[in-house]
């Protein structure tokens, strides 16, 4: 059904009061993340919402719980997922080129990143700072690429200096320091009951020396990284680096057409929800990254490893 004109709210509970609204899109602070889709799925509607799922594992089982009663979609907006290159890392740990996976890095970090825009400084309103705004999109890219496996503890430690303080220079602009309580940075590792790890460097204002949005893939016959793209291999007595040639644009879900990895997810959701087919980036899964930033946050308090259960 297409809404013939642009209409705005001052409620979203209107907004979902429209019968013809088959789904919405949550792109909210964290904060409402999980109110909205819970009213969204108890007023009958599929519900694609930003990343990050939510502001805690318990407000993400609440989405999933209601989902499932409801019996409509819930996809989660992360878009690394429709990566064209990422696939083909996915693919590459699919065909078993690249052995058993024991070992994943993932960073997200920025020297000076803070968006100057909304309320990403604010723990109250989003949960925390650079790991669950940023660091989730590379945390959950890199455990999707190992495969999923099932996490059992967290080790982390994030720190607090540079945002909390005046007189510093922006990428994005100025951010509002006095309101800023979020960490600037934090370091982390995850213990899967597999016996694989994963460690985590993310954060918005840390004094490293480049931007780097990465990730790693380790198995015992060879790896692969993003960004850049390259694979790494042994054949013939040599190690080889590789470069894959002509990825190009993924185009899983619109045939033939360049599209960006946004254009993707939001083509992916809408045919699951037209087709009723299980969508890409599912809260089922997600959870399981929510959980993970949420208890590289409780280690850091308690300052030990703590369990995911
Ligand atoms: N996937 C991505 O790459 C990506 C990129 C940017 C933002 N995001 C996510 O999108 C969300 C919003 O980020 P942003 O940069 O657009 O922030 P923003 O502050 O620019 O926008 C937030 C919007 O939420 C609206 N809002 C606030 N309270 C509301 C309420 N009670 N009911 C209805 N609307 C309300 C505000 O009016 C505003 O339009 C965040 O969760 C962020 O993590 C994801």
């Amino acid at each position: 059904m297409v809404i013939p004109q642009s209409r705005r709210f001052i409620d979203y509970h209107d907004l979902l009061a429209i019968k013809e609204l088959d789904a919405i899109s949550v792109c909210t602070p964290n904060l409402l993340h999980s109110q909205i889709t819970v009213d969204a799925f108890r007023a009958g509607k599929h519900v694609l919402c930003e990343k990050p799922m939510a502001m805690t594992g318990a407000e993400a089982q609440k989405m999933n719980d209601a989902a499932a009663k409801a019996r409509k979609k819930l996809q989660i907006g992360l878009m690394n997922r429709f990566r064209s290159d990422a696939n083909y890392i996915k693919k590459l740990v699919a065909e078993g080129t690249l052995g058993n996976i024991y070992y994943a890095r993932c960073h997200a970090i920025r020297r000076r990143g803070v968006p100057s825009w909304g309320v990403f400084g604010q723990l109250d309103k989003q949960g925390g700072g650079g790991v669950i705004d940023i660091g989730v999109h590379m945390m959950d890219l890199t455990w999707w690429l190992m495969g999923c496996p099932q996490p059992v503890a967290i080790s982390g430690a994030t720190y607090r200096t540079i945002g909390n303080t005046p007189g510093h220079a922006g990428c994005f602009g100025a951010w509002d320091w006095k309101t800023y309580t979020v960490e600037d940075f934090a370091v982390g590792l995850v213990r899967f009951k597999n016996g694989a790890t994963m460690s985590i460097e993310c954060g918005f204002c840390v004094n490293l020396d480049k931007p780097d949005e990465s990730v790693h893939i380790v198995g015992d016959k060879g790896g692969a990284g993003l960004s850049p793209l390259s694979v790494q291999l042994e054949a013939s007595g040599h190690l080889l680096d590789c470069t894959p040639n002509d990825i190009g644009t993924m185009d899983l879900f619109l045939a033939g057409k360049k599209a960006s990895n946004y254009d993707t997810e939001v083509a992916s959701f809408c045919r699951a929800v037209l087709d009723n087919k299980p969508v890409h980036v599912p809260g089922t899964e997600v959870i399981w990254v929510q959980k993970m930033i949420n208890g590289l946050y409780a280690s850091a308090k308690a300052g030990k490893e703590v369990a995911i259960k």
